[in-house]
């Protein structure tokens, strides 16, 4: 099928030249007839240029080209999602410019279920021709009148009705209820519109009209509100098309493809306005002298080519202009026309329909015809209807050809091989002549086979879509409030975070005299950074992160060489028994000497142990409490080193020489100490949090001695267990805790720490959920598990190179199936509780830095910070926040943050040196 001409015309080819009433008709008549139909053509090669020509313009209006203009328009509209078929509520909409010199109004009622419908009331009202091309004032003061009209007749109270306006002409919209008319195309034209937001001009019309309480909620195109009104199938329409007076489609293209919006989340409606494409000649060889002339005499010439070819405005005056020609020329009605016949307007869509219907047709021919005062001959009628098909084919293919381009755009930018996909249909072309919906769909079924389309027609002529997209913006509009104001206590200011800190330099003081504290400010009996002379062999030990490890750790004169091996603590073990704890540890220390060719030699070992210990020396550390997710038992209040010696006795095996304890963060400014002398504060945010620094011997109650530092673990995660950070706790917070193993305690730890901003995450999903925020209001069973929402995941969610495409697969992956806006609010979700977690940490610092600070009396500080833990290090934007609130919070400290690359055994390693070097000096 190379060659495409009016369907009914190649039906008939083979069938008699024979009139309805059995006459031949004239053979040259029919063959100057068919050789003038020729023009209206299009070959499947030219369809293929269209639609490779309009993609090509689709997609640099997409990408924001500006100079050569782009011959369609892409124009956002705002709407950002489907309907879920949940819409409920009246809504009043008004229709202006879909069909003609009508102006329609609507009162909808949406249930709020799936597939219950209620008919809704309408009234249609004619606009004067005076008013469709006067002033614009006029025009919006006369569609105030019919609202009021229509609402008389209503029994409806005059408070607060929401209306969806449909105003189909392009437009730049700039939100759901903001846009301003680009410019007026089919049959309006009226002054001081052009430029201004017509939300605005029919707000004030109704205002003027002062009747009614009208609050004109969002503005839709008319393939917006076809596409939403369309009854959801399989899977949602996804793509809305209009042939009515005018033509047009849009469909749901991904923001980030869209480049005036600036925005990379999400999905958004375009409204492709392709009524403007081949205004820069590229219809050139498929336009006949016939569409130029209806051209030069519309009101707009050398705008809308394509839509002077497809749109119900102009089917009839082409069927005109044709048999117009053919009468002067002879061909047809004996060569007379007739007043009516030279007149433009005389033949509208609806005759031509009418004409050209196989059956009934050719009485209509008569019957039209003879009302323009022509005699059509016995013959002549077919003739008439071949004009009428062969116009109207040609309108369904060059229609299918755009449709094809905006379909094959889609399967393109969604990646998918064969897309299946729902386009809505609504106008008076497809309500009139039915053989235009069935060649629209051959002629995209041959132009992009890789489409799986079904086409839906549209309920109640895109009104019901309309009150929807109003819905929607109500619903999305009162979602929006509900998400704030979930998340607004999560959102620190300067004051509340400029508190934290104070409160934290309070209870460091506290601490540190010994007065009752959240802080237990412990002395670790590390009292210098290294300096570089430590040398020798050790083995170390890294108990309390994510990994327990062990390693070998090479102090020389060129650097330190680390072998390590990541052991596993099962959760049984870690909350088993303390004896079997120690065993384990032991077990791996020994295969780990195997392993590296170090048994029987007693190496001293150095444990990094992070968990909060009352130190008495440097290898005694009574275990006070466990946190994170240890609890075996027996082993609080027990001195640590202690059982891991007896764990050793019992092992008789081997021989090991424990010589120091430290904690991760002790380890970790350590280990960054050795690279840069200026690090005198420890930080770990992983699954747990806490800080160490070097703070000056004085200060520190209950060690001897007044002179020189002494580096003191803060055990900060127990922050605010007194109550103090009562304000800032939400009760997403209180449900954590609440199902943790410790409640109560690790206060701070757990608004900010990896063990727990996953829960946290966890918890607000749920409360949105039963708000209906989310997931349309349905709880799965999986969220209701906890854990099930790692901390990793916000890491990945809140990744900047994610498209919210992934960012669903993740959540996908997790057994939570969710829209695209579902998406989008759980990265909110996220976003607040990293933000909260890495600002209270930040005040944490800046707290820290401070104090420092004020303790050498200093006008400013330089310092630097080791930092560790998978949570810092793997956020994408933690480190950078926590930096940013230093810089806010205290400002006269120049705070270097530097992430541990090696761990903390190498620190525990250092700390070790240090005390073999001191040991050594004592036996001298
Ligand atoms: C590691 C340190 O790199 O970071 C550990 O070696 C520390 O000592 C840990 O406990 C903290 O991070 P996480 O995320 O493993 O808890
Ligand atoms: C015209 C308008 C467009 C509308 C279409 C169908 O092309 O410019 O906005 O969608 O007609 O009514
Ligand atoms: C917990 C521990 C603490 C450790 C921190 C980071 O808060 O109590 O000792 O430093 O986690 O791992």
């Amino acid at each position: 099928m190379d060659s495409i001409g009016p369907v009914g015309l190649q039906q008939r080819e083979g069938a008699p030249s024979c009139s309805q009433e059995g006459l031949p008709y004239p053979s040259d008549s029919s063959e100057l007839v068919l050789e003038c139909l020729q023009q209206f053509k299009v070959t499947r090669t030219q369809l293929q240029q269209i639609q490779a020509n309009l993609l090509g313009s689709m997609e640099q209006a997409l990408a924001g080209q500006v100079s050569p203009a782009p011959a369609v328009r892409m124009l956002p509209t705002y709407v950002g999602s489907t309907p879920h078929g949940t819409e409920q509520g009246d809504f009043l909409v008004l229709e202006l410019g879909a069909t003609g010199a009508s102006l329609r109004v609507l009162w909808v009622t949406l249930m709020g279920t799936e597939g219950h419908r209620m008919e809704p009331r309408s009234q249609e009202f004619v606009i004067p021709p005076e008013v469709m091309l006067g002033p614009g004032q006029q025009l919006f003061d006369f569609a105030a009148h019919c609202l009021s009209e229509f609402l008389d007749a209503l029994p409806v109270s005059t408070q607060d009705l929401q209306l969806g306006f449909s105003f189909s002409f392009p437009c730049h919209q700039t939100g759901l209820d903001r846009s301003t008319l680009i410019s007026w195309t089919k049959g309006f034209r009226c002054s001081g519109v052009e430029g201004h937001d017509v939300v605005q001009l029919l707000r004030d019309a109704i205002k003027r009209q002062g009747a009614y309480n009208i609050d004109v909620v969002a503005v839709v195109n008319d393939t917006v509100g076809t596409m939403m009104g369309c009854e959801p199938g399989v899977g949602p329409c996804e793509v809305g098309l209009v042939v009515d007076t005018g033509t047009n489609a849009c469909y749901m293209e991904e923001a980030r493809h869209v480049a005036v919006l600036d925005e990379d989340r999400g999905r958004v409606c375009v409204s492709v306005e392709w009524g403007s494409f081949g205004d820069d000649e590229a219809l050139g060889p498929v336009l006949t002298t016939f569409d130029h002339s209806l051209d030069q005499e519309s009101l707009n010439p050398g705008a809308q080519r394509f839509e002077k070819m497809i749109g119900g405005l102009y089917l009839g005056e082409l069927v005109r202009l044709v048999l117009a020609h053919l009468a002067q020329r002879g061909v047809l009605f004996g060569g007379r026309t007739s007043p009516a016949l030279l007149s433009r307007g005389s033949i509208l869509l609806e005759h031509v329909a009418e004409m050209e219907d196989p059956l009934a047709g050719a009485a209509r021919v008569h019957a039209i015809l003879q009302d323009l005062g022509l005699s059509v001959g016995a013959s002549e009628a077919e003739l008439v209807q071949y004009v009428c098909a062969a116009i109207l084919t040609r309108a369904a293919r060059l229609c299918a050809a755009a449709l094809a381009a905006v379909l094959s755009h889609l399967q393109h930018s969604r990646e998918q091989q064969m897309l299946q996909i729902a386009v809505a249909t609504g106008g008076r072309v497809f309500e009139r002549y039915p053989s235009f919906l069935s060649i629209l769909q051959e002629t995209v079924k041959l132009l992009v086979p890789e489409c799986d389309v079904s086409f839906i027609p549209s309920v109640d002529g895109g009104g019901r879509g309309v009150a929807m997209v109003t819905a929607v913006a109500a619903r999305m509009a009162a979602h929006r409030r509900l998400l704030e104001e979930t998340l607004a206590p999560f959102r620190l200011n300067h004051e509340q975070l400029a508190a934290v800190q104070a409160q934290m330099q309070e209870a460091m003081a506290k601490g540190l005299r010994g007065e009752a504290s959240s802080l237990r400010m412990l002395p670790t009996y590390v009292r210098a950074t290294p300096d570089g002379s430590e040398r020798g062999d050790f083995l170390a030990l890294d108990l309390g992160g994510t990994n327990f490890r062990v390693l070998l750790v090479r102090v020389t004169a060129g650097g330190v060489q680390i072998t390590n091996q990541v052991y596993s603590i099962p959760e049984c073990v870690a909350q088993g028994s303390g004896q079997q704890l120690f065993d384990h540890i032991v077990d791996c220390i020994v295969d780990f000497q195997q392993k590296q060719g170090l048994s029987g030699q007693s190496l001293p070992l150095g444990f990094t142990f992070s968990f909060p210990c009352r130190q008495l020396g440097l290898d005694q550390g009574i275990l006070l409490n466990w946190t994170k997710g240890f609890s075996a038992s027996d082993c609080e209040g027990q001195d640590v080193v202690c059982l891991l010696r007896e764990a050793i006795r019992r092992r008789q095996a081997v021989k090991l020489n424990v010589v120091a304890i430290v904690n991760d963060t002790v380890g970790t400014m350590m280990s960054c100490g050795y690279e840069d002398p200026r690090c005198e504060v420890g930080l770990i945010v992983g699954t747990g949090t806490n800080a160490c620094y070097m703070e000056e011997l004085r200060n520190v109650a209950g060690v001897a001695g007044d002179y020189g530092h002494m580096c003191i673990n803060m055990e900060w995660g127990a922050f605010g267990d007194d109550g103090s950070l009562g304000l800032l706790r939400t009760s997403f917070d209180a449900n954590v805790d609440q199902a943790s193993i410790n409640p109560g305690k690790q206060s701070f730890e757990k608004m900010i720490s990896g063990m727990y901003l996953g829960e946290i995450v966890r918890h607000i999903l749920l409360h949105l959920t039963s708000l209906g925020v989310l997931f349309r209001g349905q709880q799965t069973q999986r969220l209701q598990t906890r854990d099930i929402f790692k901390t990793k995941f916000l890491s990945e969610i809140e990744s900047d190179s994610l498209a919210l495409r992934q960012v669903r697969a993740i959540l996908e992956d997790l057994g939570l199936p969710l829209t695209s806006d579902d998406a989008l609010m759980v990265l909110e979700v996220c976003q607040a509780v990293s933000q909260r977690a890495a600002q209270l940490c930040g005040a944490g610092v800046a707290a820290v830095v401070e104090k420092i600070r004020e303790n050498r009396g200093l006008d400013e500080l330089t310092i630097s910070v080791g930092v560790d833990g998978t949570l810092y290090k793997l956020h994408p934007h933690f480190s950078g926040l926590v930096a940013a609130t230093v810089r806010e919070l205290a400002p006269r400290c120049a705070v270097t943050f530097l992430q541990s690359e090696d761990g903390s055994g190498k620190g525990a390693a250092l700390v070790t040196a240090v005390a073999c070097r001191l040991a050594q000096m004592d036996h001298v």
